[in-house]
This record gives C-alpha cells, sequence and structure tokens, in this order.
C-alpha cells in the first residue's frame, strides 16, 4: 500500500535524517528508485511533475504504476506517490487520481492568493488523508518550461503559509533546479534557520542536483527533511545509456532489445539514488 508522506517526514525531522525524492518519468525510472528504497530499507517519495505525468498518460497511469509497481516488486517500505509542483487545478486531480501527497506550488502568486488556494488544497487533500507540500519564495531555474530566479523565501510568508495547515513546506533559500552555475552562491543557511525557527515543521530542499554534501548534511541539521533530487539521474541514465551504445553493446546478439538496451541507466539511476540516500542519512531508517 501507498502511504502520504506525512508521517515519514515527521520521522526524519525529528530523528535528524532526510527523505529523497526522486522524480520519476517512466517505468524504469520508478523501478529503480522503489529497488533503492527496498534496499536502502527507508521510505520514499516518488514523484511526478505535471509533464512527466502528461508524458506518461495521466495522473491516473502514473498513481497505478508506482502502486502496481510496488506490489508486484514486494516493496515493504514506505513509498509515497507525490505531484512536483502541481498547479491549483493539477494538484486537484491528482488528489482524485491516487496520488497519497501533492504539492501546490502557489510561489508565483501574490502571496494573499497563494495562501488561499493552498488552503482549500489542503482541505481536499487531507480529506482523503493525502499530504500537502507549499512553496514559498520560487526556487531558481527550469521545471517543465516555467524558468524563475533563486529567492529567499520571507519569513512571515513562511510562517502565514505554515499556518494553512500544509504538512512540509518548500522554501526558496537559493536553491535552483538543474546544474549549479559555477559562480553560485550556495546556500543561504541563516534564512533557513531563521525560516526553520519560525515554523517548526519538516522543510523541503529543492534542486538536490549538485549541492555540495556538506551544505546538504548542514540543511537537514537546520531542518530540512526533504531533499528532490531530478536532474542528476536523468544525466546518470543518460552516460550510462551512451556508454552501452558507443561500446556497440545494441547491436551485439539481441542487445537492440528495449530490456536491455535501458538496463545500464535503470542501475545507473538505482545506484545514484542509493547513494543519495546513504548522503541523506535515511538507510536503515524503516527497519
Ligand atoms: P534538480 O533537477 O535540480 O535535482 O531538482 C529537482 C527538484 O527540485 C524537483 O522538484
Amino acid at each position: 500500500m501507498l502511504v502520504n508522506a506525512k508521517e515519514m517526514l515527521d520521522l526524519a525531522y525529528e530523528n535528524g535524517y532526510a527523505i529523497g525524492h526522486f522524480n520519476t518519468n517512466n517505468l524504469e525510472w520508478t523501478k529503480a528508485i522503489l529497488l533503492a528504497a527496498e534496499a536502502k530499507k527507508t521510505a520514499v517519495i516518488i514523484s511526478s511533475s505535471e509533464g512527466a505525468a502528461k508524458y506518461m498518460g495521466g495522473f491516473k497511469t502514473v498513481a497505478n504504476l508506482v502502486k502496481n509497481l510496488h506490489d508486484a516488486l514486494g516493496i515493504t517500505v514506505p513509498v509515497a506517490i507525490h505531484l512536483d509542483h502541481g498547479t491549483y487545478e493539477g494538484a486537484k486531480a491528482c488528489i482524485e487520481a491516487g496520488y497519497t501527497s501533492v504539492m501546490f506550488d502557489g510561489s508565483h502568486f501574490p502571496i494573499e492568493e497563494n495562501l488561499e488556494k493552498t488552503k482549500e488544497i489542503v482541505r481536499l487533500a487531507h480529506e482523503k488523508g493525502i499530504s500537502v507540500e507549499g512553496e514559498v519564495g520560487g526556487i531558481g531555474g527550469e521545471e517543465d518550461g516555467v524558468a524563475s530566479a533563486g529567492e529567499l523565501a520571507d519569513v512571515e510568508e513562511c510562517k502565514n503559509l505554515a499556518a494553512c495547515g500544509i504538512d512540509f513546506l518548500a522554501a526558496g533559500i537559493g536553491n535552483i533546479h538543474g546544474v549549479y552555475p559555477a559562480d553560485w552562491q550556495g546556500l543561504n543557511f541563516d534564512r533557513l534557520k531563521e525560516i526553520s525557527e519560525a515554523v517548526k515543521m519538516p522543510l523541503v530542499l529543492h534542486g538536490g542536483t549538485g549541492i555540495p554534501d556538506d551544505q546538504i548534511k548542514k540543511a537537514i541539521s537546520l531542518g530540512v527533511s526533504k531533499i528532490n533530487v531530478n536532474t542528476e539521474c536523468q544525466i546518470a541514465f543518460a552516460k550510462a545509456t551512451r556508454e552501452y551504445i558507443e561500446e556497440g553493446k545494441d547491436q551485439q546478439g539481441k542487445g537492440f532489445d528495449p530490456r536491455k538496451l535501458l538496463l545500464p541507466g535503470t542501475n545507473a539511476v538505482q545506484a545514484l539514488v542509493e547513494e543519495k540516500m546513504d548522503m541523506f542519512g535515511c538507510e536503515n531508517s524503516a527497519k
């Protein structure tokens, strides 16, 4: 059975580690993430953006894929299927489609509108036992073609959004999606500390790709309990697939069989996810 993300994140928050959030794109990705979580004995959050869900055939397809693979693979650790950076309409649709957790990203709306819409999503989600992530302060970079500059979330706004009943909060602290530029200033720990003290709830760090380990660990010590990683998995998948083809393996025997062709990439995603779980300190947390 899939679960919501509240309990696993509350546990992480209380015990000083973070749960990994990994975006899925297809069957192989989903399998890799589930098998990594089972191998590392940790809860995990599998998410789809709205764009990835559209690519995969809609929210129901994604929810059923994760649920059915979870059952077929005999996964015993807690798994949540989460909507990443949801719109108002998208979050509502996922609440109906079988997701166990949704993010409503109203960070681009004026704060009053963000608060109002977040409250409504919380009401609809909580009625069904679904957890909710809210966001204040845009995360920079590009997500599904929507670009925003990295921001530092306003502490009062964080407090007001937390009071809407969300279960965990994504707040901009200088993090951005995708590969960090060479002149990136790093995470703003002063702001993270202020936000953490003000809201006292699990915080979410988006843009996990390429943040140095020591900054990740410091962020966890200051209340970050969920870390989102996407781009790094895509790069690992592409690299392993490229090597397979460059070595001519697709032209040997039945190496062109998609089950063979996609295997090195899938294994690379699983290995990376396991590595991240070790670094986030969540391994063996679901024993
Ligand atoms: P990266 O693609 O930078 O790892 O960010 C992932 C993310 O934050 C998804 O919400």
